[in-house]
């Protein structure tokens, strides 16, 4: 199955927690929450205070993407705040096994994120405490960028990896998720996407048309997934 998560750091915040009911009556799965410190990305987006504000109007899950520096020292702030699940990128932390442990440890589900650079064998011996894998398909930081072709390639090298090892994660994909790069990523592998101004943010149609639209066009669409979503 594969999972639509908006990227609220899409939204027009002045309107957030309407645009989150909207959202969760249109059908999507979850909640996908960019948390930027400026530093390890050279951008600021939502906090803790936010997510806390819009808790209450939805019971999807709350997928917190942290694109911090030592995530590790930030995980009770997000998991108070609400998260459900957390990805820390594999460059942001000394010590990426004690982190996912960590995580999982509270409770919730551990996912790694991973820059467009960054080679999937930086996975190899955390998989077994990993519940997705978030492959970035732009630089991480700032919405409305392009696609990067090669990512494709890396989802494919992905799959045959967690397939070769025997593991069954759920693979997302963030970064200009749209109509032209949505057969791509599924064709070689993602199951979970993150949605932005590519497809979900989009001023001339209702949340409600943009998720209908979307989901007809997922389902038309060849996948080659495993059945996962959040182990
Ligand atoms: C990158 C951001 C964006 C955003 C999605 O750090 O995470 O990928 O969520 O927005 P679009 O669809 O504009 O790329
Ligand atoms: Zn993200």
């Amino acid at each position: 199955m594969t999972l639509i998560g908006p990227s609220l750091m899409c939204a027009d915040m002045g309107v957030l927690r309407e645009t989150v009911i909207e959202l969760d009556q249109a059908g999507v799965d979850f909640f996908h929450l960019d948390v930027m410190d400026g530093t390890f990305v050279p951008n600021f987006t939502m906090g803790p205070d936010m997510m806390k504000s819009i808790k209450p109007f939805t019971n999807k899950p709350f997928d917190v993407h942290l694109m911090v520096k030592n995530p590790e020292l930030h995980l009770d702030t997000f998991i108070d705040a609400g998260a459900d699940m957390i990805s820390v990128h594999a460059e942001a932390t000394e010590h990426l096994q004690r982190t996912l442990q960590a995580i999982r440890t509270k409770g919730l589900k551990a996912g790694v994120a991973l820059n467009p650079s960054t080679p999937i064998e930086e996975l190899t011996y955390v998989l077994d405490i990993v519940d997705y894998i978030t492959v970035m398909t732009v630089n991480p930081g700032f919405a409305g960028q392009k696609f990067i072709p090669l990512m494709n390639k890396k989802l494919s090298d992905l799959y045959g990896l967690l397939r070769r090892e025997g593991y069954k994660i759920d693979i997302q994909v963030d970064g200009n998720i749209g109509y032209e790069t949505i057969p791509g990523v599924l064709e070689h592998g993602a199951n979970m996407l993150v949605c932005g101004t590519s497809s979900l943010f989009k001023p001339e149609m209702t949340f409600e048309e943009a998720v209908i639209k979307l989901k007809t066009f997922i389902e038309n669409q060849k996948v080659k997934q495993f059945e996962v979503n959040f182990k």
